[in-house]
């Protein structure tokens, strides 16, 4: 048997993830040279501070500040430092330089993903990045890979674990969503800047990443239509509970229909919204993540597991290594990016859903009929109706409204109609129905 030379990696990052990256392919060596068909040999751990706090797993030796030196002798760089800059140049460094890349950064792919591919096209090298979306979860290479025969047609993605281990607390435990934030944000779920989190942000970088792969086209994070669940308060999670639902961030890749060009479209969106406690992304609790395929022939698939945490991440991180190693050891070309559908991204208002509109109303005789001629007038049906019994002497009443799939524009003319009414005293809250 030909004895293959060691694969040289650089490791750019010794964060959470990073340092079980080095730990797990240090204390692994044997096993992971054994199923590459050659040995991994770490060069190096490129970082701004060596003197940071890490565990002992992570040889002191092994630390740099010279990144550009490191990766100049390495076969396959790991880039697990997030943010864009200088994660970017290092990455473009490295795929310039012939070598394979790995990454878990999620904002760089989703705002510079085209830049990346085309340079690894280029020199024909590989950019893995299973690690960007749901942690541990194999998510990306079933969608590149083991989906490659079929048609996605859609994905209910909760790829966020702050949000639904916040969503969680406030369903099961009745906390605050502040409370619920605060406690997630000391297990180290939370990214340096919750909003990132709380706002849709990390998820609708995510969104991007699995609609891009999913419909094969290119969808960038600016792209994606973005609500995150700052407006969601503990009334809205204890009333959906009451109907049967949940409230969950959900990051939507959609292939549609254009309503104006009549051709087929891709719709990603991230926002809170409520599904049925029966659904299967209903039961995803904690800060896990799940991501719900429904694809043309395969029918519906559900991934799920933990989404962050650095030794969990670091799996999925090692895979891809072993993945990049092996095409060193076999040769030949990877694969490459798939766009070549280029379908548009469409907007927010292409979509058509069913909403909830709760309503806090007057509790008098003719209240009803006169909501019903609102929602009639913007030709929008009602699907069902529940009254909430006024408390004490409280001379309103609470409306919980649930319409057929509608457009975005004529639900927002309907609540625009339902604020000037003398009848309505408030409109509570306005949430999207999925998964039904
Ligand atoms: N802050 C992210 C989350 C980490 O809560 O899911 C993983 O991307």
């Amino acid at each position: 048997m030909i004895e293959y030379r060691n694969l040289r990696v650089a490791l750019l990052g010794a964060g959470s993830v990073g340092s079980q990256v080095a730990t797990l392919m240090l204390e692994h060596s044997d096993e992971l040279a054994a199923r590459i068909g050659a040995g991994l040999e770490l060069i190096g751990i490129a970082v701004r501070n060596v003197d940071a706090p890490r565990p002992d797993t992570v040889p002191r030796e092994l630390l740099t500040t010279d990144a550009e030196s490191l990766i100049l002798g390495a076969d396959i760089v790991v880039e697990l430092m997030g943010g864009i800059e200088p994660a970017r140049s290092y990455l473009l460094q490295a795929l310039s330089s012939g070598a394979d890349v790995v990454t878990g950064n999620k904002a760089l792919l989703a705002n510079h993903g085209p830049e990346l591919f085309d340079a690894a096209e280029q020199v024909g090298a590989q950019l893995y990045y299973e690690a960007a979306v749901g942690g541990a979860i194999p998510i990306i290479r079933p969608l590149r890979d083991s989906l490659a025969g079929d048609r996605v047609q859609r994905i209910l993605g909760i790829v966020n674990g702050t949000t639904n281990f916040v969503l969680d607390r406030m369903d099961s435990e009745g906390e605050s969503l502040e409370a619920a934030l605060a406690v997630a944000t000391e297990l180290g779920y939370a990214e340096a800047d919750p909003t990132a989190d709380v706002g849709g942000y990390d998820a609708a970088q995510k969104a991007g990443i699995l609609a891009s792969l999913a419909f094969h086209t290119v969808v960038p994070a600016s792209a994606v239509h973005r609500e995150g669940i700052e407006g969601i308060t503990l009334d809205t999670v204890v009333q959906a509970r009451n109907g049967g639902y949940v409230v969950k961030l959900l990051a939507i890749a959609e292939r549609i229909v254009d309503p104006i060009s009549g051709e087929d479209g891709v719709s990603a969106r991230v926002y809170p919204a409520l599904i049925p406690r029966t659904h299967p992304l209903a039961a995803v609790r904690g800060a896990n993540n799940a991501v719900f395929v429904e694809a043309e022939a395969a029918g519906p698939l559900m991934f799920y597991g933990a989404g962050a945490g650095g030794v969990q991440t670091a799996s999925a991180v090692l895979g891809d290594v072993v993945s990049a190693a092996r095409r060193h050891v076999a040769g030949g070309p990877g694969v490459g990016e798939s766009t070549h559908a280029e379908l548009p991204a469409l907007p927010i208002d292409a979509i058509r859903t069913r909403y909830q509109i709760t309503l806090s109303v007057v509790d008098q005789p003719g209240v009803l009929a006169a909501i019903a001629t609102i929602f009639s007038e913007q030709g929008v049906s009602v699907e069902a109706v529940q009254q909430g019994a006024p408390g004490g002497d409280d001379p309103t009443a609470t409306l919980v409204i649930v319409t057929h799939e509608e457009t975005e524009a004529d639900l927002a003319a309907t609540v625009r109609e339902l604020e000037k009414s003398d009848v309505v005293t408030r409109v509570v809250s306005v949430l999207r129905v999925e998964g039904l």
